[in-house]
């Protein structure tokens, strides 16, 4: 039977009405709705698609959206200036700084510039060692995001055996530490991973995030294994394809992610949760200091 179609449309629309309701409801309160900026450098084709969707799904659920283009030739000083102006700016809950930046740009700079307490993508060391050691805080969007789909699937991860190839930042390293927290048994993989089709086919969870269209083949796909695909690629025809061959791995899959429609709306929704989860803990914060 082919797999169950894990439909990450539905339920970032749904993760995207709670935060709309929340949202509303601090307004009702006489709070201020929380403000996200999102700070873009250069003009990066595909970064412009995921931030312009960023900043008009913030306004959507009633937060206050703070948009800053800057140049690709700022320099690292001035973008650490308005990072440290954000962090200071109390209608700002959230703050985003949309990867890659230019080669002239430490990005690590930048991430530990972004105040904790506002770096709503999780990617500040805080919020990664609170992560590593179960502790989460701010988590990041898309592993976040990736876990709330095989919530969906309503099975027991606890003991199941997850592989997730692709050791990034943004998303392999984080999602192998959420899976860990979610009581699986984790493998990493890589590039440099031997004999990658035995290790996948083990896998009773398999997360992919490599950005290779269509690089994980069906046959390596264990009956009845969840797979996630992370990857959002174009083929030769231009069309969206994921990291994963699709129709074969879906008749081996239990569960399955569609590429477009899967992972990559939830990104959006995990950040917008995110960001109400930021500006709930400031204000938790804010009272303690009274
Ligand atoms: N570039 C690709 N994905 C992401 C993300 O989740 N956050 C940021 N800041 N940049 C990205």
């Amino acid at each position: 039977m082919p797999a169950r179609i894990l439909d990450g449309k539905r339920v970032a629309e749904q993760v995207t009405a709670e935060v709309r309701d929340a949202v509303a409801r601090r307004v009702a309160r006489g709070m201020t709705a929380p403000g996200l900026a999102v700070v873009q450098v250069g003009e990066h084709a595909a970064s412009s698609i995921y931030v312009r969707n960023k900043r008009r799904t913030t306004e959507t659920v009633g937060m206050r959206s703070f948009a800053l283009d800057l140049p690709a030739t700022v320099g690292e000083r001035d973008l650490l200036d308005e990072i440290d102006r954000l962090g200071a700016d109390p209608s700002v809950n959230g703050i985003l700084v949309q990867l890659p930046l230019p080669p002239h740009i430490a990005r690590e700079a930048v991430i530990e510039r972004i105040d904790p307490a506002k770096d709503v993508d999780g990617f500040h060391p805080y919020n990664v060692g609170r992560l590593a050691l179960g502790m989460p805080a701010l988590r990041p969007c898309t592993p976040y995001g990736c876990m709330r789909l095989l919530a969906e699937t309503g099975e027991a991860l606890k003991g199941k055996h997850a592989v997730v190839i692709g050791r990034s930042t943004i998303v392999g390293r984080p999602m192998a530490l959420e899976l860990l927290l979610a009581h699986c048994t984790v493998t990493i993989a890589h590039s440099a991973t031997r004999d990658l089709a035995d290790v996948v086919r083990s896998g009773d969870i398999v997360v992919a995030a490599v950005g290779k269209p269509r690089f994980v083949q069906g046959d390596w796909i264990r009956e009845g294994a969840i797979v996630i695909d992370v990857g959002i690629n174009r083929n030769d025809e231009g069309k969206l394809v994921g990291d994963v061959d699709f129709d074969a791995a879906r008749e081996r899959a239990s569960y399955i992610t569609p590429v477009p429609g899967g992972v990559g709306p939830m990104t959006i929704a995990t950040l917008l949760a995110n960001t109400l989860h930021a500006a709930e803990l400031q204000q938790r914060e804010a009272l303690k200091a009274l």
